[in-house]
């Protein structure tokens, strides 16, 4: 069982004497009211595969289309709730942990909710799936390969994982375990920004998130 850093389980619930206050205006009210239903889009993937690029053009287009929505991303959330954690297995684990928790409010609250985290452990982002029902995590590999992704290297910071200037740097010091079956696999090495949008976009429309837009 994992535990944090005081030696407790993370899964444990430390508070005594709660108990659960059920919401009177519910997802359903929510969906009714807006038009449409919420979901989890997990975008997954390596430094510099394009997650948060790709998970904010999405977003871009679900705005346009009226919808409600919002994109949480790991170099932000790391400005401020998750700025005590750094790189460890561990702290990873409890980066993800609390994303997942995060994603579900969002997900209760209505709106269509979309990280961007490179989320590297299967077990940890299968917690954060598991936390919701099915159909309501999609979840989106950004599957550009490790050489793709050093030779972009857009924040400078695979040459410094090299250059041993950063450690348990992921896909040079620390692993990246890939989805076994995602919803969606897009080859954001190989493929615009634009056909990359278009695939979830589709992908949204087929399981029924999005409404498809009427010809003409
Ligand atoms: S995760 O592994 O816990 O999911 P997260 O998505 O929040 O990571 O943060 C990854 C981002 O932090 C990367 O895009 C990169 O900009 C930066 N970063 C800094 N150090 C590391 C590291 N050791 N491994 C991976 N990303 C790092």
């Amino acid at each position: 069982m994992p535990v944090n850093a005081s030696g407790e389980a993370n899964d444990v619930i430390k508070s005594s004497n709660i108990v659960w206050h059920q919401a009177s205006v519910d997802r359903t009210r929510q969906a009714e009211r807006q038009g449409h239903n919420s979901a989890i889009l997990w975008f997954t993937g390596l430094s510099g595969s394009g997650k948060s690029t790709l998970a904010n053009a999405v977003n871009a287009e679900l705005f346009a289309r009226g919808l409600s929505s919002y994109v949480l991303d790991g170099d932000n959330i790391r400005h401020g709730l998750c700025k005590d954690l750094g790189f460890s297995d561990h702290d990873r684990e409890e980066n993800i942990r609390r994303i997942g928790e995060v994603a579900k409010l969002f997900l209760d609250a209505g709106v269509i909710v979309l990280t961007a985290f490179v989320s590297p452990f299967r077990a940890d982002r299968d917690k954060a799936r598991a936390l919701v029902n099915a159909g309501d995590f999609i979840e989106i590999h950004c599957a550009a390969d490790l050489e793709a992704c050093e030779s972009r290297d857009p924040k400078g910071l695979y040459a410094k994982a090299r250059a041993g200037q950063i450690k348990e740097f992921t896909g040079i010091s620390s692993p990246y375990e890939a989805p076994m079956a995602p919803e969606l696999r897009v080859e954001s090495g190989k493929r615009n920004l634009q056909d990359c949008v278009e695939q979830v976009i589709c992908e949204l429309e087929g399981r029924g998130i999005l409404r498809a837009k009427a010809a003409g």
